[in-house]
C-alpha cells in the first residue's frame, strides 16, 4: 500500500525577495527555482518567509517579518488580518490594488483573446470598509478551548478565524460576531452548526442558521432570545433551500431599495450583491455604457431577481429578463408587478442550452446584457451573436472567463471590445469584478 511521506519543511524563516503578485494576490518568489507563493507579500519586498506547504508544483508560505517593505504596502486596519480570510489585500494601498485588478483583467485579455480593449474604463469604487451586506461565515466548536468560532476561514484554510469584530462586514453584523459564538456556546446542537449565512436588508438583519441536528425547544428558544435582542430575524435550515424555515415569524418581505425608487423583495437565500454601493454604481454605468433609450428592446441573460432588468425598464420600450433558477423568476416578476413595471417578461431558461426555438429569443432585441457566474457565458454566445443587437454588456465576477469569452466574441463571432474596466466590489481581496462593452 502507498504512504503518504509527510512534506518536509524548511524549518527556519529564510529572505527571499518578491518578484510579482500572483491572481489571489499572494508574492511570489522562488526556492531553488520552484514557484514560491507567499502570503502577505508584495511585489520588490525583501521579507522573512515561514515555509507552510506546497506540492510538486509550487510551494507555500507567510511573511514573518518585512525586511525592505515596498511603497505600496499599508498597515493592515483589521487586527485580523494575519489570521483571516475574508481580506487577502489589506496591506496594499487602495489605489494600487485596484490597479492590480485592472491589470489582471488586462492580462488575462492579452493572453486568452490577444486583445485590448480601444479604451480602458475609469475603474468604478466605492467604501472599502463595511461593504459586505451578504456573508457566509463558518461556525466551529473547538475542543481544546471548548470555545465556539464564528467567522471567516484562517489564511490556511483549515480552521475558522478567531476574531470578533470584521472591517468588511456590513453593521450591524460587524459586531455581532461575539454575540453569536457566545449564543451557539450556549445551544445543545452546538457542535452541530455548520454554518450562518446573514443577508442585510434596508430594514432587517437575516441570519439562516444551517444544523446537522434537529433544534429542540431549549434551543429554539435561545435563537429566539437572540433575534430579539439584537433585533434580527431568526431562520433555520436542516438540508437544502426548500427547508429554511423563519422561526421569528415575521411576515415583512426583506428588501432593499435601489436607483430609480425600485424597490426589491428577496428570500435571505437568493442571490443578491454583495456590495450594494457598489451594486448601485455598476448598474449606473452600465446603463451609461448601453446608451439605454426610450425604444430599445434588451435582453438581460443571467438576471437573478431581475437586478439590472427593473431599473432598466423605466428607460427603455422592453426587456427580457431570462434565469435559470425558477425561484428567482418568480420573485422577479414579483418584484416587477411590486413597482408597477409592466414592459418587463421573465422566463426561466437554462442558458447552457440551444434557445433559437424559444419564444423569448424571437423578439428583435437591439441591446444584450449579461452577468453570468464565475463560470462565464460560453454556451450562449452563439444565440447572441445571432441577435440583431448592435451592443453586449458583459458583467464579469471572473476575469479569466470573461477573457477566454472575449475571445470567442472578438475572434470568432464578430464583435469588437470597445471599452473595458474594473469595479472594486470586494475591496481588500483579489476577487476581480468588471465590465465589457462589445460592438458590432
Ligand atoms: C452573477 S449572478 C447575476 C444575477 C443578477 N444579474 C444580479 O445582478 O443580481 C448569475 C446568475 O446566473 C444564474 N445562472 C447560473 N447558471 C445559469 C444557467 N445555466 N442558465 C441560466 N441562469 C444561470 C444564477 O442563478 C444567477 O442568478
Amino acid at each position: 500500500m502507498a504512504r503518504h511521506r509527510r512534506r518536509k519543511l524548511i524549518e527556519q524563516p529564510f529572505e527571499a525577495v518578491i518578484e510579482d503578485l500572483s491572481h489571489d494576490g499572494r508574492g511570489i518568489t522562488r526556492i531553488n527555482g520552484k514557484v514560491m507563493f507567499v502570503n502577505g507579500a508584495l511585489p520588490g519586498e525583501s521579507v522573512l518567509v515561514k515555509h507552510t506547504g506546497g506540492n510538486k508544483n509550487f510551494e507555500e508560505g507567510v511573511v514573518t517579518e518585512v525586511l525592505k517593505a515596498s511603497v505600496d504596502r499599508v498597515e493592515a486596519k483589521c487586527k485580523f488580518y494575519q489570521i483571516c480570510n475574508g481580506c487577502t489585500m489589506m496591506h496594499l494601498s487602495p489605489s494600487k490594488q485596484i490597479e492590480f485588478k485592472q491589470n489582471t483583467l488586462k492580462q488575462n485579455l492579452l493572453k486568452m483573446a490577444r486583445l485590448q480593449p480601444d479604451s480602458w474604463l475609469l475603474p468604478l469604487t466605492d467604501s472599502a470598509w463595511h461593504y459586505r451586506r451578504r456573508a457566509r461565515l463558518s461556525v466551529r466548536w473547538v475542543i481544546a478551548k471548548d470555545k465556539i468560532l464564528v467567522g471567516f476561514r484562517e489564511k490556511n484554510g483549515r480552521y475558522v478565524a478567531d476574531m470578533d469584530y470584521c472591517e468588511i462586514l456590513q453593521k450591524p453584523l460587524d459586531d455581532l460576531l461575539m454575540p453569536l459564538a457566545k449564543m451557539i456556546e450556549a445551544l445543545k446542537i452546538r457542535q452541530h452548526i455548520a454554518q450562518i449565512e446573514a443577508s442585510i436588508a434596508d430594514d432587517d438583519v437575516a441570519l439562516i442558521v444551517r444544523h446537522l441536528k434537529p433544534i429542540n425547544l431549549v434551543d429554539e428558544k435561545i435563537l429566539l432570545e437572540f433575534a430579539q435582542k439584537h433585533n434580527v430575524r431568526m431562520f433555520s435550515q436542516s438540508k437544502g433551500p426548500k427547508t429554511i424555515f423563519e422561526l421569528t415569524k415575521s411576515t415583512k418581505p426583506l428588501y432593499f431599495d435601489m436607483l430609480d425608487g425600485i424597490r426589491m423583495e428577496f428570500l435571505p437565500s437568493d442571490f443578491i450583491q454583495v456590495n450594494a454601493g457598489m451594486n448601485e454604481k455598476m448598474i449606473a454605468q452600465a446603463m451609461d455604457l448601453l446608451d439605454l433609450q426610450k425604444e430599445d428592446v434588451v435582453l438581460d441573460l443571467f438576471c437573478g431577481l431581475g437586478n439590472f432588468t427593473l431599473p432598466f425598464s423605466k428607460k427603455v420600450k422592453q426587456i427580457v429578463g431570462i434565469e435559470g433558477e425558477k425561484s428567482l423568476v418568480e420573485r422577479a416578476i414579483h418584484n416587477a408587478k411590486l413597482n408597477k413595471l409592466d414592459n418587463v417578461k421573465f422566463e426561466v431558461a437554462d442558458l447552457r442550452r440551444n434557445h433559437e426555438n424559444s419564444e423569448w429569443f424571437k423578439v428583435n432585441y437591439n441591446k444584450v446584457l449579461i452577468d453570468p457566474p464565475r463560470s462565464g457565458a460560453w454556451e450562449v454566445l452563439p444565440l447572441i451573436a445571432k441577435t440583431k443587437a448592435k451592443y453586449l454588456l458583459y458583467v464579469s465576477c471572473h476575469p479569466a472567463s470573461l477573457a477566454r469569452d472575449t475571445d470567442r466574441l472578438v475572434n470568432h463571432l464578430g464583435f469588437k471590445l470597445i471599452k473595458a474596466g474594473v469595479m472594486d466590489m470586494f475591496p481588500h481581496t483579489s476577487h476581480v469584478e468588471s465590465i465589457a462593452l462589445f460592438g458590432r
